[in-house]
């Protein structure tokens, strides 16, 4: 059994100081009668519960992408930074949402998010080797040299990758923009890479997760994958 209102949040519907309105509103029923009172406890199991005429099935699975702007940590909770979490919408501080693996404060780009526990699992499990593919920005001397060693295996942190796909998108004085795809989701891995090979990153942008892309997402802007999306990381 749960109170009214923290299954109400819990189900998305609101914040607390929304849930409150809602129920205020008598656009809340249990069992087909109108009910305001937030403190009455429901068992989601037993009772049909239901917003505006639509029920409301509990906590419901969500997986959704942030387009990460540069400047916010991957965490749920920092004391001193901003995290990624406050560009969330406040309506979703109850479901339980959890960054999918990291980006570092100063890396971009495409953060998914889910309270499913498991797919999170698979998703960042070595095994799954879901691609990852990142704009990467670099300065250095010989970067056509450079991009070739990129091509093969190396030791980060005492593991061996798998070469990376490395593509020049253009040549810029003194350095390049890559697209650098990578199989594997190690600390701060593309910046490593980089540095073994003489190149510095000024910038970097997760675009693609597996077949899910960043798109024109703006940043600071976040969206649910669709079901398709969602289904090709089971593929
Ligand atoms: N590689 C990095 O170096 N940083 C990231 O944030 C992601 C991949």
């Amino acid at each position: 059994m749960e109170r009214l209102d923290k299954f109400l949040c819990g189900s998305g519907a609101g914040t607390r100081s929304q849930v409150k309105d809602i129920l205020k509103a008598g656009r809340v029923t249990v069992d087909g009668n109108p009910e305001k009172d937030g403190s009455r406890k429901i068992d989601p199991a037993v009772h049909t519960v239901t917003l505006d005429g639509q029920p409301l099935g509990g906590k419901r699975r969500m997986v959704v992408m942030l387009n990460k702007p540069a400047g916010y940590v991957t965490a749920t909770e920092d004391a001193a930074e901003k995290t990624v979490m406050e560009l969330l919408p406040e309506a979703w501080r109850h479901m339980d949402l959890r960054p999918v693996g990291r980006l570092d404060k100063a890396t971009e780009g495409l953060l998914l998010f889910t309270n499913d526990g498991a797919f999170a699992n698979r998703l960042m499990h070595p095994s799954h080797e879901v691609e990852k593919c990142y704009l990467t920005w670099v300065q250095g001397e010989d970067v056509g040299e450079a991009v070739e060693y990129l091509r093969y295996p190396m030791e980060i942190d005492g593991y061996m990758t798998r070469g990376a796909e490395v593509d020049i998108i253009s040549l810029l004085p003194g350095g390049a923009e890559l697209a650098i795809t990578i199989h594997e989701g190690r600390n701060r891995q593309v910046r490593k890479m980089c540095a073994a090979v003489g190149l510095r990153v000024t910038k970097l942008r997760r675009v693609r997760e597996g077949s899910v892309e960043l798109g024109d997402l703006p940043a600071g802007k976040w969206r649910s994958l669709t079901a398709e999306e969602i289904a090709s990381f089971d593929r």
